[in-house]
């Protein structure tokens, strides 16, 4: 019950076999090895999993993979315009000696802030606000709230996280 998929992550062509009931979400972390989506609830009700399809934040949890079949996905680990191919930008985005030139502003916005507590919301509240900032350079508090108020943070470090996205935003 598999079927080859070909579609584009991160700006690279990726042709796989997948499942027909594989959510997007699986063929990012289990098969091309993308770990910046989350797995959170696993019924689009978190944020955790949010990618970008064709430019527009969605839950790749409840997303079927084969229905991305020609879609532009970008995941945390593509944001950066310097973002390098799958697998890798992860290390060096995150990893020690990271730069922060490397980084989206969005990203950049969030360690300036010190907005993360545990940090598994993360992907979900960075990739919705670089989603939200493309759209709209300087949005309101009232814009920012609304647009993340779908994204959810346990350790409750909401504050932060506004503060982080406001400083992205000037
Ligand atoms: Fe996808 Fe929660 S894991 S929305």
């Amino acid at each position: 019950n598999t079927a080859v998929l070909e579609l584009t992550v991160n700006g690279q062509p990726v042709r796989c076999t997948a499942s027909r009931e594989a959510s997007l979400l699986h063929l990012l972390r289990n098969a091309l090895g993308l770990n910046g989506p989350k797995y959170g609830c696993g019924l689009g009700q978190c944020g955790a999993c949010t990618v970008h399809v064709d430019g527009v934040a969605a839950r790749a949890c409840v997303i079927p993979a084969h229905g991305m079949a020609g879609r532009h996905i970008t995941t945390l680990e593509g944001l950066a315009p310097q973002a390098l191919a799958c697998g890798t930008a992860v290390r060096t985005q995150g990893g020690p000696g990271a730069a922060a030139r490397d980084w989206h502003p969005v990203q950049a916005a969030f360690e300036e802030a010190q907005a993360a507590q545990c940090g598994y919301c993360l992907n979900g509240m960075v990739m919705q606000a670089a989603a939200l900032l493309a759209r709209e350079a300087q949005p309101s508090q009232e814009r920012i709230r609304a647009e993340l108020s779908g994204n959810l943070c346990r350790c409750g470090t909401h504050v932060e996280i506004l503060r982080a996205v406001t400083l992205a935003a000037q």
